[in-house]
């Protein structure tokens, strides 16, 4: 009998791809996705540790589950329940110590073997725990078939080439919680791309903590292929239509991965390239390995190679140490650059990291004030942005229904929702419109071709509240 699952998932776009990947490993044993979080018999929380209290969070959250639970075994019932993602990286056993109803803590690494440990929980009356950091490659483990099991996958499609990150920002979690910098073969990369463009596929949005530091194996480049040759293989695709990748390094730009924006036409005018912030002084103590210049640089030859290229960054502001000054530096930069969208996040201390150990600390108050002052910043340049696209004619990848009845949603080459009256058949479709209205969160517009709404007139660009980005 289908036993039913249900993933529950936070942060970037490597746990929304690791939820689907955890839902592959368990399908052979009978799990089906639920959307009802009572009637589940596993419950797996994929968490994030970028938060701030990230750890706090999930234990009352558990809190609450565990009342579930406790429902369903009074009723004569199971319910498993599962931590996964990079707060079970880091707590590892303290999670069963601290919410001993978990049967399950498993690390990113070690999803593969999460069938074993769901058989584990129920036969044992303890935890079931797996957050080690394997020498084989975890990439090994992935099931053949994992996307062409999954037709609705999605127009556009996260695949996984790298996870890893051997650059220990000083403030970061990620070296600890993720491990070593690993690349996934091209040939691998290839075939998974392939059978997600089988499956329906018509973007793939190539994944990894530091992608742009990608370096498969590659029989046919003589024995190595970097990201911008990866993306030429992969532009190679018949019914590919559109290329992204997810999140870069300054540091790993390379001008072939920079030329290629300008060459190569599928992959997509729009690039997140963190900068975190503006000053070389506090770049330096985050270990960022570049100082302000050197981004702009980049951001310079980027633009000069693709003219359209749209751009996106993360910030921390209040990092320690951080003086006005440096803040303002921040905000110089996030004006010379112009951004079509970024996210902004107050430091918050991740035990375990160098810059967690600072006594130079910048007061709350004070980093929540920059803070509010850099995203009004931001705001602006994204109702900027989003409004130099009025009355423009773009290429649109339509993704899913909206939210209203007749119409469709899909993004523009720039990352941007934007809905039309159309028929659900364009789903799927790249098709062009023309853009009507521009709100902060997204745009409207009508079908070039006068396929949708016609006579309809404008609908009202207010309450287009289209669920934005993740934090990458
Ligand atoms: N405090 C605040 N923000 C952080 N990020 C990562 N670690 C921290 C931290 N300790 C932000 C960075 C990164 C994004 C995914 O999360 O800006 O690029
Ligand atoms: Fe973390 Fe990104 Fe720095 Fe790697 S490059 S340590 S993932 S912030």
């Amino acid at each position: 009998m289908a036993k039913k699952l249900y993933v529950k998932t936070f942060g970037c776009q490597m746990n929304v791809y690791d939820s689907a990947r955890m839902a592959d490993v368990l399908a052979p044993l009978g799990y089906r996705s639920t959307t009802e979080i009572e009637d589940a018999d596993l419950v797996v929380l994929n968490t994030c540790h970028i938060r701030e209290k990230a750890a706090e969070k999930v234990y009352s959250e558990l809190g609450r589950l565990r009342a579930l639970k406790q429902a369903r075994q009074r009723g004569g019932g199971e319910m498993l329940l599962a931590v996964a993602g990079c707060v079970a990286q880091a707590e590892g056993e303290e999670v069963a110590a601290r919410a001993p109803y978990v049967d399950i803590v498993v690390g990113p690494q070690a999803y593969h073997r999460l069938p074993d440990m769901v058989a584990r929980a129920r036969r044992e009356r303890r935890a079931a725990v797996d957050t080690s950091m394997p020498a084989d490659s975890r990439f090994d483990h992935l099931p053949e078939e994992l996307a062409g099991r999954q037709p609705g996958r999605g127009v556009s499609s996260f695949l996984t080439v790298q996870e890893g990150c051997d650059r220990f920002c000083t403030f970061c979690v990620v070296p600890y919680t993720r491990g070593a910098e690993e690349s996934r073969p091209a040939a691998d990369v290839d075939a998974e791309a392939r059978r997600l463009v089988a499956a329906g596929a018509r973007e793939v949005v190539l994944l990894g903590q530091n992608v742009n530091a990608y370096h498969g194996a590659d029989d046919a480049k003589g024995g190595e292929a970097d990201l911008a040759g990866l993306i030429g293989r992969l532009a190679g695709i018949r019914g590919l239509e559109r290329l992204r990748y997810t999140t870069s390094h300054p540091r790993d730009m390379t001008p072939a991965l920079i030329e290629a924006h300008g060459t190569e036409p599928k992959l997509m005018p729009f690039l997140h390239l963190p900068v975190q912030s503006g000053s070389n002084r506090i770049l330096a103590t985050m270990n960022r390995g570049h100082g302000a210049d050197r981004y702009l640089e980049l951001v310079e030859a980027l633009r000069a190679a693709q003219p359209r290229i749209a751009l996106s960054s993360d910030f921390i502001v209040g990092f320690p140490g951080e003086t006005e000054a440096d803040f303002e530096e921040t905000m110089a930069l996030v004006r010379e650059v112009e951004y079509a969208q970024a996210f902004s996040f107050k430091y918050s201390p991740r035990p375990g990291t160098p810059a967690a150990e600072r006594d130079d600390r910048v007061p709350g108050e004070v980093a929540a004030e920059r803070l509010s002052r850099l995203q009004r910043l931001l705001d602006e340049q994204k109702r900027r942005f989003n409004a130099s696209m009025v009355g423009q004619t773009l290429p649109v990848l339509f993704e899913r229904r909206g939210r209203h009845p007749g119409q469709v949603a899909g993004r523009t080459p720039y990352m941007q929702w934007l809905h039309v009256e159309g028929d659900e058949s364009l789903i799927g479709a790249v098709a062009e419109a023309t853009v009507t209205d521009a709100s902060p969160n997204g745009l409207r517009g009508e079908l070039a071709d006068g396929r949708g709404a016609g006579t309809h007139g404008r609908a009202e660009a207010a309450g287009l509240g289209v669920a934005g980005g993740v934090p990458a």
